[in-house]
């Protein structure tokens, strides 16, 4: 009995301080990495070079409809040693694509990056690399076990994005981690008409292999002063600043990428043109 108590007391550290991140990670040392993520039983890695497939199976809702106060959440930097990354006091639910019936709880969101702009993200698309890549923690429960779903969305140079600014400036001061109306719809909105998911592993260690992935392919923007502001971020409580984030390639291992388009926002734009081409036949 006491052994029991033991496994389960170890277990629950093992649990805290992978989510916690509360170990500073050394990313120029990744083949040293503890948990699974270099053993060689490990087969189901990530990041991959993510290759969309020809093939999509389409459905008329969107792909990601958040619920509750999505478009204006209170969030709060948690003083991550590895990432700008903060969690969410909003609640807030969607359905997963990809599995059926399956509602997630969002629990926070992080950012990768690299030392040049032409690095920086996780995920390969179809062998290119982005700037930068934002995930979307989020959780679900398959038999009792709690496992993990999340959103990957790549960041290209262009305009600045103010949701990213947001989450630099709450960690520039340490005195006010508090960020009030995140707009979370603003980087995950409901007319994202593509999404590609594989299965897969948390990308910093313990690498666990519990991973249901789902990469939007459409980027989004980010500007060069804030991808300075990441590689000089002053991260976690001490302060130490990353210059990169980002693990590298895993192998696929005969994984399969699936597809799902969303016909809800064509079927948006087919109205606009539809209005549009009455209004024009009228005047
Ligand atoms: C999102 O879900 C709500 C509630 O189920 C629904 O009313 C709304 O139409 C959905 N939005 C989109 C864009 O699908
Ligand atoms: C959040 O962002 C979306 C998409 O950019 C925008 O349509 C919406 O008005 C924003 N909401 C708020 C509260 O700013
Ligand atoms: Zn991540």
């Amino acid at each position: 009995m006491l052994k029991l108590f033991a496994v389960l007391i170890a277990l629950a550290k093992v649990k805290i301080s992978a989510t916690s991140g509360a170990e500073a990670i050394d990313y120029n040392k990744q083949g040293d990495w503890g948990g699974v993520c270099n053993d060689a039983g490990s087969k189901k890695q990530s990041p991959v070079d993510v290759i969309i497939p020809e093939k999509s199976a389409s459905q008329k809702e969107a792909l990601f409809n958040l619920t509750g106060n999505a478009d204006k959440a209170d969030a709060r930097n948690t003083q991550d040693k590895n990432s700008i990354k903060i969690s969410f006091k909003t609640e807030i639910d969607y359905k997963i694509p990809g599995l059926k019936e399956t509602s997630g709880q969002v629990k926070q969101l992080h950012l990768h990056w690299g030392k040049a702009d032409a690095e920086g993200s996780e995920h390969l698309l179809n062998g290119k690399r982005f700037s930068a890549e934002a995930h979307l923690v989020t959780t679900y429960t398959n038999n009792n076990i709690e496992k993990n779903a999340v959103v990957a969305r790549f960041f290209k140079v262009g305009e600045a994005n103010a949701q990213i600014q947001k989450m630099i400036d709450s960690g520039s001061d340490g005195s006010d981690l508090e960020i009030s109306e995140f707009n979370l719809t603003a980087l995950y909105p409901s007319d994202i008409s593509k999404v590609v998911i594989y299965s897969g592993s948390l990308t910093t260690p313990d690498c666990t292999e519990n991973v249901h992935w789902m990469i939007v392919p459409e980027p989004l923007t980010i500007s060069e002063l804030q991808l300075t502001s990441l590689r000089g971020a002053i991260l976690g409580e001490e302060g130490a600043a990353k210059t990169f984030n980002w693990r590298k390639k895993q192998e696929l291992n005969g994984r399969e990428f699936k597809s799902y388009t969303s016909s809800s926002s064509h079927f948006r734009m087919s109205v606009v043109v539809l209005l549009s081409a009455i209004l024009y036949a009228i005047y």
